[in-house]
């Protein structure tokens, strides 16, 4: 099984640049080789930081931008974005019945699950899970079916060692999500936006991934004592799921058509298993050539 995450878009309204670079060109490329290499993808969900300033403008961009796109969307905030104008521009938006972007995404192999940690008091940029959506997600990952459970999200509840970065800007009270997964195994992989970053890693044993996003990135800061950002490439994370529940995540930076090198030694292809195979007491005899 196949989805893909897109997150921190961070698009402003008319189309202008932040931060020197055009979100909107990052989103339209990010579509578009989703569309080419990924179409047999289930879905793309969206982790958040839509818009940078969370106005309908930028929304209606969005919408605009993902008109002809093959493959179902959905969508959760971030801190950048605005809740009453996003449902504005998306009333059809997938919600949980109190109306937070929560959803859960089934796909025989695993079910996948939006978690919305978007706080909406003015200049709250830290993540929050109250209870009713705390609620939803324990219930979610309950009627799973015994699938496997994947979980996204904007804000991490973990820390990164970005003392004067996100760290700051986390999900607060992290205990209250933990208190549903300690009891719940069958989830395999938490993902989100808001990290602007590469990063994998595991949580009290859950493993976790994070992601440059689209348009403008967070500097390699640790410990650092103010926050830095930067320009550079631009990606999205394509999920693979097997039939055991096992959990992959492709980091792909889409935005320079890098040249395919021949791999010297390889281009005769793999032996044929049936060539190489092994009985477990010739394997524990090899020695080194
Ligand atoms: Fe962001």
């Amino acid at each position: 099984m196949k989805f893909v995450q897109v997150t921190d878009l961070h698009l402003v309204p008319h189309g202008g640049p932040l931060f020197d670079t055009d979100p909107v060109e990052r989103l339209r490329l990010c579509l578009a080789d989703i569309t080419v290499h990924h179409g047999d993808a289930e879905f793309v969900v969206f982790t958040g930081d839509l818009a940078h300033h969370g106005e309908v403008g930028a929304y209606e961009i969005l919408r605009r931008e993902l008109e002809s796109f093959p493959i179902p969307v959905y969508f959760t905030l971030g801190n950048h974005d605005d809740r009453r104008n996003f449902r504005t521009v998306f009333p059809e938006a997938a919600t949980d019945p109190h109306g937070f972007l929560q959803v859960a995404l089934d796909t025989p192999r695993a079910r996948v699950i939006l978690a919305d940690t978007k706080d909406d008091r003015a200049g709250i940029h830290s993540g929050v899970l109250c209870r009713r959506r705390l609620d939803w997600i324990a219930e979610a990952i309950d009627n799973a079916g015994g699938r496997p459970v994947l979980i996204g999200m904007h804000h991490p509840p973990m820390l990164i060692g970005f003392d004067a970065g996100v760290d700051v800007i986390s999900l607060i009270e992290p205990e209250r999500i933990w208190a549903i997964l300690e009891t719940r195994p069958q989830v395999r992989h938490l993902f989100f936006g808001h990290v602007h970053r590469p990063v994998a890693g595991s949580w009290r044993g859950v493993s976790f991934s994070m992601s440059y996003g689209t348009n403008h990135q967070a500097a390699l800061n640790i410990w650092g004592a103010r926050n830095k950002g930067r320009r550079g490439p631009a990606e999205y994370v394509v999920f693979l799921v097997d039939q055991e529940g096992n959990v992959a995540a492709h980091f792909h930076d889409y935005l320079y058509a890098y040249p395919e090198i021949a791999q010297d030694g390889m281009d005769g292809g793999p032996i044929p298993l049936s060539e190489r195979a092994l009985s477990s007491e010739e394997l524990d005899a090899l020695s080194p050539s």
